[in-house]
């Protein structure tokens, strides 16, 4: 074999090893990712089975007492005051049930549809947050395919979510724009930006990124030290 050609395999040899090396950190990367979801579907399973057992469990409990103790009540104004507290603790369980089913989140998707979902989590986000959330999501026709939904109110959490632990950004603009066959989401903090190596310290953003490639979408990040974070995804909408 002459020089050139003993050059030409060992340069393909070498590029083929960058691209297994390139494939074995990117399934690492998808493992992690997967063990990530799966502890999160774990955890909220075992907080909302604690949820149903101690509220509600013991919400319908006193309910079911209280009613007992009626059935033997002769005098009508201890029923009349009984009846009044019944009525207080059902009102209670009722708003305990919504928001459990609303901390389902996707599950509100369906309920509510894209944007009230958003609207809503924004709002409770602000409330604990502080910091001031603006969506702007002009002539947008509803409803979309729900993978979409999902995909989107799923990437604005993390977003929202990134925000809060390491922006240090007091405001946020989120943005959706929808066209024939396209919607385009941009999520924008003032906060203090990060660096490239950043970018790979956690599984946040590598899962969004997943996400988006699933669904055939395109995800970008701009950002630098000190000028804010910009999210930009866009994903094909097939009707
Ligand atoms: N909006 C933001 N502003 C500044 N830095 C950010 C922002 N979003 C992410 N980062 C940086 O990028 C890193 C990676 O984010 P990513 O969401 O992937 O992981 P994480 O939030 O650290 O952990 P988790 O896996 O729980 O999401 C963060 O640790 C942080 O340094
Ligand atoms: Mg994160």
């Amino acid at each position: 074999m002459d020089e050139q050609k003993l050059r030409e395999v060992l340069a393909r040899n070498l590029a083929l090893e960058k691209e297994v090396e390139r494939l074995r950190e990117r399934e690492a990367t998808l493992e992690k990712i997967c063990k990530k979801a799966i502890d999160e579907l774990e955890n909220s399973k075992k907080h909302l089975s604690r949820e149903l057992h101690d509220e509600l469990g013991q919400a319908m409990t006193s309910i079911l007492l209280q009613l007992k103790m009626l059935q033997y009540e002769q005098d009508i104004e201890v029923i009349h005051d009984r009846i009044g507290g019944l009525r207080y603790l059902t009102q209670q369980t009722i708003e305990d049930v919504r928001r459990l089913a609303m901390n389902l989140r996707p599950a509100v998707l369906e309920n509510l549809g894209l944007i009230a979902a958003l609207q809503w989590y924004i709002d409770d986000y602000c409330r604990y947050s502080g910091i001031k959330v603006e969506l702007r999501a002009p002539r947008v026709k509803e409803p979309f395919p729900s993978e979409i939904e999902t995909v989107v109110y799923r990437v604005v959490q993390e977003s929202l979510t990134n925000v809060l632990r390491h922006a240090e950004a007091s405001q946020v603009q989120i943005t959706l724009e929808v066209s024939d066959n396209e919607l385009r989401l941009q999520i924008k903090d003032n906060g203090k930006g990060m660096t490239q190596v950043d970018r790979k310290k956690g599984l946040g953003l590598l899962g969004m990124e997943e996400r988006i490639k699933l669904a055939k979408g395109e995800f970008k990040i701009n950002s630098h030290l000190g000028q804010g974070t910009e999210i930009i995804i866009s994903l094909p909408i097939y009707k």
